[in-house]
């Protein structure tokens, strides 16, 4: 089945986790993949890269073809569905192939995953609006646990998405969009060291990175 098909399947029976009818455009893609191209790492150096919720493999594509050598690229992805396809695309497709060494899959929550090593970049694809405030209060805590002092963390959010679902939603939908909004701007105060605008999504899409 291909990706898009997979992603608009998964969209119907897990809207939830799913979180969107399309996957990332290859400039959100390209946007989420910046620290991997222009981190501050010497090029022989090995970094550890994690990826939260790779879906079909839009944004790891953008990530693998900026692999160096001795990167560690870890998947971690809770649809066991989304998991398979990336197995595949290691399996059958040249470009990942080449790097399918470097790269490993754990399907399963970020919740519950645990590392001794922090990682040099976190990048999430995680639809944050979709989840309870306890939810995405402890994935962010996650995030802080697991990225190293002076790594990055990027991640992405529909413009105007909270608004515009604040407009159409219940006084406890409300109250739950505040609190994931406040959560995020802690999160990335004093800290985010580029915000970007992505027109060329579908929907168009900030893309957030902050340094730890
Ligand atoms: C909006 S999609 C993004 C997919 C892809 N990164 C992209 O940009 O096209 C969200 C992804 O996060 C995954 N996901 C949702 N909750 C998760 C969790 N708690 N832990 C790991 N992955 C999760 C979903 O299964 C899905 O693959």
């Amino acid at each position: 089945m291909s990706g898009r098909l997979l992603f608009l399947k998964q969209f119907w029976s897990q809207y939830h986790t799913t979180g969107a009818i399309w996957p990332s455009g290859s400039s959100l893609a390209n946007e989420l993949a910046y620290f991997v191209e222009h981190g501050s790492a010497a090029a022989n150096e090995s970094r550890r890269i994690l990826e939260v919720g790779p879906g079909t493999g839009t944004v790891t594509h953008a990530i693998i073809q900026r692999l160096r050598p001795l990167d560690q690229l870890t998947l971690v992805e809770i649809n066991p569905d989304f998991s398979a396809h990336l197995a595949r695309r290691l399996e059958q497709e040249a470009s990942w192939q080449a790097k399918a060494q470097q790269v490993t899959i754990h399907t399963g929550p970020i919740q519950d995953f645990a590392v001794e090593q922090p990682f040099d970049l976190i990048v999430s694809g995680l639809p944050l609006n979709n989840f309870s405030v306890e939810i995405v209060s402890t994935i962010l805590s996650g995030f802080e646990r697991l990225v190293k002092a002076g790594g990055t963390v990027s991640f992405f959010e529909y413009i105007a998405i909270r608004h515009f679902k604040a407009v159409v939603s219940s006084s406890a939908e409300k109250t739950r969009l505040r609190g994931i909004a406040e959560l995020l701007d802690q999160f990335l105060k004093n800290r985010e060291c580029r915000k970007h605008a992505v027109w060329l999504n579908m929907p168009p899409a900030w893309a957030h990175h902050l340094k730890k």
